[in-house]
């Protein structure tokens, strides 16, 4: 299975898929794309020898981005902090083919917004005694897609939004690999 990973910021998510992709059979990692020129993220495909791309919004929209997907068979797309909208359409060409992860207990904290330390400071101030992640498909709504997994933490004890976002992250790289690893290796199974 062919996978593109999109992702906006710093990329330790998408550092993670592709450490742990490079050591899985039946999975190649093709692009990372990123919306922001100056994205971590491109740099860390880089380093680890992926073909990276940057794209703006307006090829987003446009199709231009899917075409090119298109072009190198994509069968699969992992969001790893990407922060842009994903089109109708391109919901559409990969129906059931795009899973994201959010660092909340979704439907929890969800929604246009709430992203990055946003949500952590939400979790904090509304002194939740747990937090998490989830993954998740992606429809044409921010965070609605149906739930895969989630990853739970006890943060009553924590005493600061970056706490709860250090802990989260460590989640979110432990589990995001393995879970799109299962679910993509299964739809091949599924396709055979
Ligand atoms: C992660 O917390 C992810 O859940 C969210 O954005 C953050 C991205 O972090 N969607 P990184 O760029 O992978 O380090």
């Amino acid at each position: 299975m062919r996978v593109a990973i999109l992702a906006s910021g710093s990329g330790s998510n998408a550092a993670a898929l592709m450490i742990h992709f490079s050591n899985t059979e039946g999975i190649d990692v093709v692009l990372v794309g990123s919306n922001r020129s100056s994205a971590g993220v491109l740099e860390k495909a880089n380093q680890a020898g992926v073909a990276s791309l940057h794209f703006s919004r307006e090829e987003l929209v446009s199709g231009a981005l899917l075409m090119k997907l298109k072009t190198l068979k994509v069968d699969w797309v992992l969001l790893a902090g990407f922060l842009l909208k994903i089109p109708k359409e391109f919901c559409r060409a990969f129906e059931n083919k795009i899973l994201n992860i959010h660092p909340s207990l979704l439907p929890k904290f969800g929604g246009e917004g709430m992203y990055g330390m946003n949500v952590h400071r939400a979790v904090f101030e509304a002194e939740e005694k747990e937090s998490g992640m989830t993954i998740h498909y992606v429809n044409e709504r921010y965070d609605e897609g149906a739930i895969v997994f989630q990853g739970r933490i006890d943060v009553s004890e924590f005493t600061s939004a970056e706490e709860i976002a250090s802990e989260v992250l460590k989640l979110e790289h432990e589990y995001y690999p393995r879970v799109a690893r299962e679910i993509i290796l299964d739809s091949q199974r599924n396709i055979k």
